[in-house]
């Protein structure tokens, strides 16, 4: 039997890590944040003083990532989310981090979130979200959260630095950041959390019951 998996897809900050781990919980799968390992391996960059822009730097980076990277406590956070972005469009980092997200996914099946899971991870996946919400309100969860963190953190930087991440996400030309032809689209700008779940295993539901 194929085993399930469930692509999350969408930009920063539109509720897609809250509710990809509560659908792996609720469909007994294990789960994936793949944006960590484009966080790792930008981390990586840093760590060694190099540009994550740098396409060899960050490839090199890449390959020699191991799976306790992915346990770092520094990976999220304004520098860690423009590295992890910038070194997201390069082909060869992206190329470098396929075999593990397929490999995470097949023995028992997945839910993953990201950016391509529908798109160019698992184009077959059994059930594909497109989360998403106003830029307004994603910039408002993200500041909520940075500013629990640092009591400095500002509405409009917060805002103009997402803009900037969604823009080089979804204009790069390796795995854009889009909805696949047969993507669910939820827009959970209005949604509590409890709401965007609840719709999301209503969507999955009707999927797994359409032949
Ligand atoms: O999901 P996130 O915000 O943690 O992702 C961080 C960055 O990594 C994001 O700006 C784009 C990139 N990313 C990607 O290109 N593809 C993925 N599947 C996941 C993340």
């Amino acid at each position: 039997m194929t085993p399930l998996i469930i692509a999350v897809d969408g930009p920063a900050a539109a509720g897609k890590g809250t509710l990809a781990r509560r659908l792996a919980g609720h469909f007994g799968l294990p789960y994936l944040d793949t944006g960590l390992l484009y966080r790792a391996v930008g981390r990586r960059v840093l760590d060694g003083g190099g540009d994550p822009r740098d396409a060899g730097v960050a490839e090199a980076a890449a390959r020699g990532l191991r799976a306790e990277d992915l346990d770092r406590s520094d990976l999220r956070g304004p520098p860690a989310d423009d590295a992890a972005s910038n070194v997201a469009a390069h082909p060869g980092v992206r190329r470098a981090l396929v075999e593990f997200q397929r490999g995470f996914a097949a023995a028992h099946g997945a839910v993953l979130d990201g950016r391509d899971i529908g798109t160019v991870i698992f184009p077959d996946a059994t059930a594909k979200l497109y989360v998403t919400a106003s830029p307004e309100a994603r910039a408002r969860r993200r500041w909520l959260e940075v500013r629990a963190r640092d009591p400095r953190a500002d509405l409009a930087e917060i805002t103009a630095e997402m803009a900037a991440r969604d823009a080089r996400d979804a204009g790069r030309g390796a795995a854009p950041m889009k909805p696949a032809f047969d993507a669910l689209e939820l827009d959970t700008t209005e949604m509590d959390a409890d709401t965007a779940f609840e719709v999301a295993i209503a969507m999955v539901a009707e999927k797994l019951a359409t032949p």
